[in-house]
């Protein structure tokens, strides 16, 4: 008998959730994990601290934007960063610890250390060997180097070490205008630093909706970070004080250069499959360095699945959960599914950013009919009355059918309200479903039916 019903890789969203699930549905569970803490990149290096790091700066801009003109008088708080970073671990160590509560009362074995596979039905952690009817690669990714640069998550630095800098840096250039670069360069430039994003296409945020990017663009100018766009990174150097980046712009060829304290890579990142032995045991690989699997999760050797970031896909940790959720139903017997058309984007900018479902430059290039609802949140009564109408919600929909095909929405809580639209994209629903939808005012939310109702007869407050 085997010791485990399954044995998962990796306690990121993905394998952590999948462990759960699985165990709900009776399965004996045994997660690997070499990490001191669970909850992968996600909790421990990613999507939490930076949240903290954003909701800390956040209010500090706040306190100096809009304090005084809400007659909130005073001086102005002083940033003790040693304080900030707690913040930041305290906030990560409480989600880590309920990760550890949860996986206790699943009753889910934790197998502390790196594994491998030396063969199908077993995992050899440290020196001993667990076996398992099914095992779960959930292994996550990595940042991807670039060449010419080399990290030392001291002055170069990835997500990683840009979470933990010692001091505020004076000056940063963030290579990459991807989601990474513009969270992190939207924390440091709160935090007062000449932030300067290089990015190698002609406009930021790549795959999102082309009006969204070039609104968030501006907006973030406006709030002190700069931008060069259209150009290749080519070297970063060590200098005394930081280092030094050099660009190639791609219209003109002629280098160009900066110097900062600090120097961020933010160029996407790679699956983090390296040493399992996949390559011995025969595992078909993707040309990007994905395992590949079919619509059971399963890869090529029968008995072992991956999921997540790990797989093909958006490496969003949401996307990571939603597998391992289908995953254990389908290790239970039962019948799992992931609608990836539905997987909303969010960007934690201030303002936020949100996606979901197709966008026009898509659209234009499958050749479809559709009609655009469009409304900004300078006619959102809320939103005015808190300082945040900057941006707009804009609605996709189907020229024939009117059937809701993508949303894309930048304002407050936009990665909030994003959700609105993917239960009425899992439902099949038109724009005018949503415009018939008592939305409650004044909330943000109104933008939205107001975005839907464009997609017909009109907005009212437009
Ligand atoms: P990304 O793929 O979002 O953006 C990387 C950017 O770097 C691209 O715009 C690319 O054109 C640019 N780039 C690549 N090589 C370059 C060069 N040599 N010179 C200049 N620019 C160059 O990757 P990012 O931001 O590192 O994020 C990694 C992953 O983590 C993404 O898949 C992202 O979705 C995920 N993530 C998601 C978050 C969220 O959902 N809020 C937060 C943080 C990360």
């Amino acid at each position: 008998m085997a010791d485990f019903d399954v044995i998962i890789l990796g306690a990121g969203p993905g394998g952590y959730v999948c462990a759960i699930r699985a165990a709900q549905l009776g399965l004996k569970v045994g997660v690997v994990e070499g990490r001191e803490t669970l909850g992968g990149t996600c909790l421990n290096v990613g999507c939490i601290p930076s949240k903290a790091l954003l909701h800390a700066t956040h209010s500090l801009h706040e306190v100096h934007e809009n304090f005084e003109r809400m007659g909130l008088m005073g001086a102005a708080p002083t940033v003790d960063w040693a304080r900030m970073q707690a913040y930041k671990a305290d906030v990560v160590t409480g989600n880590t610890r309920g990760i550890e509560f949860l996986f206790k009362k699943n009753k889910i074995s934790w197998l502390k250390g790196w594994g491998t596979i030396p063969a199908p039905g077993q995992v050899k952690v440290g020196d001993e060997v667990h076996s398992a009817k099914k095992i779960v690669i959930a292994t996550g990714s990595e940042t991807a180097s670039l060449p010419g640069v080399t990290v030392d998550e001291k002055v170069v630095v990835t997500s990683t070490g840009a979470l933990c800098l010692p001091q505020i840096p004076r000056s940063m250039v963030v290579i990459g205008a991807g989601v990474i670069g513009l969270e992190l360069g939207s924390v440091y430039a709160r935090l007062g630093a000449q932030v300067t994003v290089v990015e190698y296409l002609d406009a930021i945020t790549p795959g999102m909706d082309a009006e969204v990017a070039k609104s968030l663009e501006r907006i973030l100018k406006k709030q002190g970070l700069k931008f060069v766009l259209g150009a290749a990174v080519r070297k970063v150097e060590a200098t005394p004080s930081g280092a030094t980046v050099t660009w190639a712009p791609k219209k003109t060829g002629v280098e160009a250069s900066l110097s900062a304290d600090v120097v961020l890579v933010a160029t996407g990142r790679k699956p983090y499959t390296a040493g399992l032995g996949l390559e011995a045991l025969g595992v078909e690989m993707l040309p990007r360095g994905q395992v590949r699997v079919d619509a059971q999760f399963q890869t090529s050797v029968p008995g072992i699945h991956a999921i997540g970031d790990a797989i093909a896909g958006p490496m969003l940790a949401h996307k990571a959960e939603d597998e391992g959720m289908a995953l254990a139903e389908i290790l239970a017997g039962n019948h799992g599914h992931v609608n990836y058309d539905v997987i909303p984007g969010v960007i934690y900018t201030t303002p936020e950013v949100a996606a979901v479902g197709k966008t026009e430059e898509a659209l234009k290039a499958e050749g479809r009919a559709y009609r655009v609802g469009k409304f900004p949140f300078m006619g959102n009564a809320r939103a005015k009355a808190v300082f945040q109408a900057e941006g707009f919600v804009k609605i996709l929909a189907d020229a024939a059918t009117d059937r809701v095909l993508g949303a894309h929405i930048i304002g407050p809580a936009a990665g909030d309200m994003i959700h609105e639209i993917c239960v009425a994209m899992e439902f099949g629903a038109s724009a005018q479903d949503l415009a018939l939808t008592c939305h409650a005012h004044p909330t943000y939310s109104e933008a939205v039916r107001e975005a839907a109702l464009a997609c017909g007869d009109g907005a009212i407050h437009a």
